[in-house]
């Protein structure tokens, strides 16, 4: 399929998803620590999404229960929240959370340290994020999507981590997933070209061990082979005609 440009208006509203989602964050991170449920979380986080006059965007998403996937340690991604899953000082937890404004989808995912973690796991968070900028800086008109996939592996890889592939970043606008694919590692493609106008979420999901992954028998989640600690990290962002834009942002909250 092909990949759409977005009109100036569209952008418009993915902005302020953008920004309702950062906020969203913004309170899921101020509510983790030792002691929390990962459902508690969900619940915060869609409430405050209403509360904006929003709607959860992964909630009955092919099914999948709850606003917000919370995936603890070696779990990867799609975590189903639950009030007997609860946070213990020393995990790290990633927070996948999707917004829709007017129609439109904002994407993005952060990993913290609950209480006080290892220096690996604060070293693989680190990295995580960081593997977003280098991809993002990647992400110019005249570029093709391999120049994000390369930007993200290299950084992950010389610092001795992994990156999953069987999940991958995508395109965003009216729908949550659109084209075009945006993998966190070399496939010998070079995808599209980038244009300004094209969204796209970049979310690097990074492994201390291997880059195998398997799926539990709720369906959804997705946990290391090895059981190593993963990390992961995902904007919206905008490709223009000069730098890329965040679009998952808000004034004063931290990325
Ligand atoms: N946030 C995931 C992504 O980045 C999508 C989650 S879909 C859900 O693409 F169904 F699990 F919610
Ligand atoms: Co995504």
């Amino acid at each position: 399929m092909a990949v759409e440009i977005k009109s100036e208006r569209e952008i418009e509203l993915m902005r302020e998803a953008g920004r309702i989602l950062a906020l969203t964050h913004e309170e899921l991170k101020k509510a983790v620590r030792p002691g929390i449920s990962t459902g508690e979380l969900d619940k915060i986080g869609e409430e405050f999404i209403r509360s904006q006059g929003c709607i959860p965007s992964f909630l009955n998403y092919n099914g999948y229960p709850a606003s917000v996937c919370i995936s603890v340690n070696d779990e990867v991604v799609h975590g189903i929240p639950s009030f007997k899953r609860i946070l213990q000082d020393g995990d790290i937890v990633s927070l996948d959370c999707g917004v829709i404004y007017k129609g439109y989808h904002s994407d993005s995912a952060r990993t913290y340290g609950v209480g006080s973690i290892s220096p690996e796991a604060e070293k693989l968070i680190e990295v995580t994020k960081q593997s977003f900028f280098e991809g993002f800086k990647a992400a110019r008109a005249g570029a093709h999507i391999s120049d994000i996939s390369i930007a993200v592996y290299d950084y992950i890889k010389t610092r001795g981590y992994s990156s999953v592939r069987d999940l991958v970043g995508h395109g965003v606008g009216a729908h949550l997933h659109e084209d075009p694919e945006v993998p966190n590692f070399p496939t010998g493609r070079k995808g599209v070209k980038l244009r300004p106008g094209m969204t796209i979420a970049v979310e690097p999901m990074i492994n201390i061990g291997g880059f195998e992954v398997e799926w539990l028998d709720d369906e959804w989640t997705v946990v290391t082979r090895d059981g190593s600690l993963s990390a992961h990290y995902e904007n919206t962002i905008l490709i223009t005609d000069g730098e890329p834009e965040i679009l998952s942002r808000a004034e004063g909250i931290e990325l």
